[in-house]
């Protein structure tokens, strides 16, 4: 017997290459197997994995995560490597792995700076929240000293409590652009929009990228030292994927180049949306949105896109707005076009309601998940779901009358919360339960498939897409997503943490970014602010967003509904306040014009930035050490920021201030873009910041004119 066990193990080890063996106390000896596939320039793909796992029928097999992994015409595939004791390297261009014989694995640049990072041997437990799948953590550690870790998302501290409005004490976070220090629930939850992506750096040659590709739960704490622990409650293996530079130099361009060719580039960005867009909560009728552009029309400011948001149809899952309130959506549009030329962008909440038109066709084809909850979401992993919602729903009666944009609130899963005592709907703590497996597995993946469903639909037609969310993945660049930062409080607090949110989701990989200009307001909390704050806060917010990737007000203002109901259609919710460029007076009008027509003549410098977005994956707003890699005081600089490489921008988003503090870049000249005074680089100087100016600086020599 003894001597069949023996040949039975040689066998398995010429068989299985010899993989190396550990012994998880208690259970039976789990083989651990190391795979590796060059994935795109100076980066590999390693997928650890143990025999140790029996998935349910419910739980799809290599899901790909956010990697393109068929059709990459950027990263020809390459053969897969099995590392064992034996054969132990592997390279791809600049990136080698090694796998040490204590299981360590090192990640080497060949060719700028040696050792990267290494990870410690991985430890695969039963899962408890899935049986059958394994619960794994690994931790990175550097070589030596300090490095800095930037990404994971647009923000989601959980330091924080982080619920904003929608149910917490109202106290919102700034949230530091360098990572180390912080934990990141890897869930996506309202105002938590996590993404598993990190780029590190010790400030010399030693820079990787390395994305966790897993849409589970899990959580991932970065230490003081830019060390990270990454965990996962209920996985299949442990799927990284990690990138390396090219040169020394600018290393961090490389890294998010690579990124994007491994998880997809985005396509350009429309004109329209380059422009401002105005919305509210909510313009409730067909000639309401019609008479704002008339309103609109009459002014000398460019509206490029106009937003009729939530509540337009009776019930979510109808896939088709009021018909009393919205009769007509070709006429809607081609009457927006013809009097401002602003394009007519419809709003689309996930659930599908019981009440709904569609509800018992997409329940009978598959369509519904979270069924035990009160928020019946649709289930956009299923292909032939998604090609039914459009080819049945979506195109005949929204994009086929001219309605080719959408904005995609609650992406965040907030409709798939348990209700809570108060009322409030627990933001998401569910997650999604699709067709790739149970939530605490495959969560996150759903938010890309149901953008996709209005975005790659939308390329289909030979048009560039255009789509805003309040949630999105790794990858979710590729199809064009707009992410915003959701219900945030009308408060200068709100406006100040809001800074970085932009630069962090740049950092992340999702270039376009925006907030609420003016703050959506949570329905009452400016409550007992008075008219001259609103009217400051507006003034600030704008200036801010116009220098934003998208430039869009949006809000639920606290003042009574504009449009009380007529009788030509019965809205299922009223609307708040009034919130256009009119609503605080003349004088602040004429302030918010300004900037209104400021982003006109920003966007020909839009436009050149959007370029290197497709083509690098490039930031839109950048932190100022990613334009001054070796200028050492840009690294401490969280409340200014670059609007791509020529706008050097210093927002005001206190209240009652009117000069700040301003740290100019080593390396350039600086044009005030109002009165073109030039201040040298290496330099902190207090500016002055009337109501009227936002301090924004221009790098002297690049072609943008922008002085009045
Ligand atoms: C997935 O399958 C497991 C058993 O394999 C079952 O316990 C679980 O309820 C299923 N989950 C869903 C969401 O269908
Ligand atoms: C409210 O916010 C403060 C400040 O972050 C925090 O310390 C506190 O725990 C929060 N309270 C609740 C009840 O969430
Ligand atoms: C309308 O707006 C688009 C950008 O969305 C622009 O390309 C076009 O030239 C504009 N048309 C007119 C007539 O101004």
């Amino acid at each position: 017997m003894v001597g069949h066990a023996f040949i039975l193990a040689i066998l398995l080890c010429l068989t299985t290459l010899a993989s190396a063996e550990q012994v998880v106390r208690g259970q039976q000896a789990a083989e651990i197997r190391y795979t590796v596939t060059g994935f795109c320039q100076n980066s590999l793909r390693v997928q650890i994995s143990t025999n140790n796992i029996k998935p349910g029928s419910n739980i799809t097999l290599n899901h790909p995560g956010a990697l393109l992994v068929t059709n990459n015409v950027l990263c020809p595939a390459q053969e897969a490597v099995t590392l064992t004791s034996r054969k132990n390297v592997h390279t791809h261009d600049n990136l080698r792995v090694e796998l040490t014989d204590d299981q360590a694995l090192k990640f080497w640049n060949v060719k700028t700076s040696g050792l990267l990072f290494q990870i410690d041997p991985v430890s695969f437990k039963p899962s408890a929240a899935i049986p059958g799948l394994v619960a794994t953590s690994i931790s990175t550690k550097h070589p030596a000293g300090d490095t800095r870790v930037y990404g994971l998302g647009q923000g989601g501290w959980t330091a924080s409590d982080g619920s904003g409005c929608a149910g917490g004490n109202g106290t919102e976070h700034i949230v530091p652009l360098l990572r180390n220090g912080q934990s990141v629930n890897l869930l996506q939850r309202k105002f938590h929009i996590s993404i598993p992506f990190v780029y590190s750096t010790d400030g010399e040659g030693s820079q990787y990228g390395l994305l966790y590709n897993h849409g589970g739960y899990g959580d991932v704490a970065v230490d003081e030292q830019g060390g990270q622990v990454w965990s996962q409650q209920a996985a299949l293996n442990v799927d990284l994927w990690v990138t390396t530079t090219k040169a020394r130099s600018e290393g961090h361009r490389d890294i998010y180049e690579h990124y994007a060719d491994a998880t997809g580039h985005s396509p350009s960005m429309r004109e329209d949306a380059m422009s401002f867009w105005q919305s509210r909560n909510r313009y409730k009728s067909s000639d309401i949105v019609e008479s704002l552009a008339t309103r609109y029309a009459g002014l000398d400011v460019r509206v490029g896109v106009v937003v009729v948001d939530f509540k337009n149809m009776n019930f979510d899952g109808d896939f088709q707005p009021g018909q009393a309130c919205y009769p007509d959506l070709s006429a809607l549009v081609s009457n927006v076009r013809s009097s401002i030329n602003a394009t007519t962008m419809f709003s689309f909440w996930p659930e599908v309601l019981p009440q709904s038109a569609e509800y018992q066709t997409l329940a009978e084809r598959g369509c519904l998940i979270n069924i035990d909850l009160q928020g019946l979401a649709f289930d956009a992993t299923q292909t032939a779901c998604r090609d039914y919602a459009w080819n049945k729903l979506i195109k005949p009666r929204y994009f086929d009358h001219g309605v080719n944009s959408f904005w995609l609130d609650e992406t965040d899963g907030e409709g798939t919360g348990t209700p809570q005592p108060n009322g409030k709907d627990g933001n998401g703590q569910h997650g999604y339960d699709t067709s790739y497996g149970p939530a605490a597995f495959a969560s996150n993946y759903w938010v890309n498939d149901w953008i996709s469903m209005f975005s790659s639909t939308v390329q289909d037609q030979g048009m560039l897409p255009l789509v805003l969310t309040r949630g999105v993945w790794a990858g979710g660049q590729r199809l064009g997503a707009i992410l915003w930062s959701a219900d945030i409080e009308s408060t200068f607090e709100e406006l100040t943490a809001q800074v970085n949110l932009g630069v962090h989701s740049g950092l992340a990989g999702i270039p376009w970014w925006t907030s609420d200009v003016g703050g959506y307001g949570c329905g009452d909390n400016s409550k007992g602010k008075s008219l001259e704050y609103v009217q400051e806060l507006m003034i600030r917010w704008y200036q801010f967003g116009c220098f934003s990737p998208i430039f869009r007000t949006h809000g639920c203002r606290p003042t009574a509904d504009p449009d009380p109901d007529t009788d030509t259609c019965s809205p299922p919710q009223p609307s708040c306040g009034a919130n256009e460029i009119w609503t605080w007076g003349d004088e602040t009008q004429a302030v918010l014009s300004k900037y209104v027509v400021l982003r006109e003549k920003l966007k020909p410098y839009i436009a050149e930035i959007n370029t290197h977005v497709q083509a690098k994956g490039s930031p839109v707003v950048r932190a100022l050490w990613w334009e001054f890699p070796t200028d050492a005081a840009c690294l401490d600089v969280d409340d200014q920021f670059m609007l791509g490489s020529a706008l050097l921008v210093a927002p005001v988003t206190r209240q009652g201030v009117t000069s700040r503090s301003v740290y100019f870049p080593k390396g350039a000249n600086w044009v005030n873009i109002f009165d073109g005074t030039v201040v040298a680089g290496g330099s902190t100087k207090t500016v002055d910041a009337p109501l009227e100016i936002i301090p924004v600086y221009k790098r002297e020599g690049h072609s943008l004119t922008l002085l009045p």
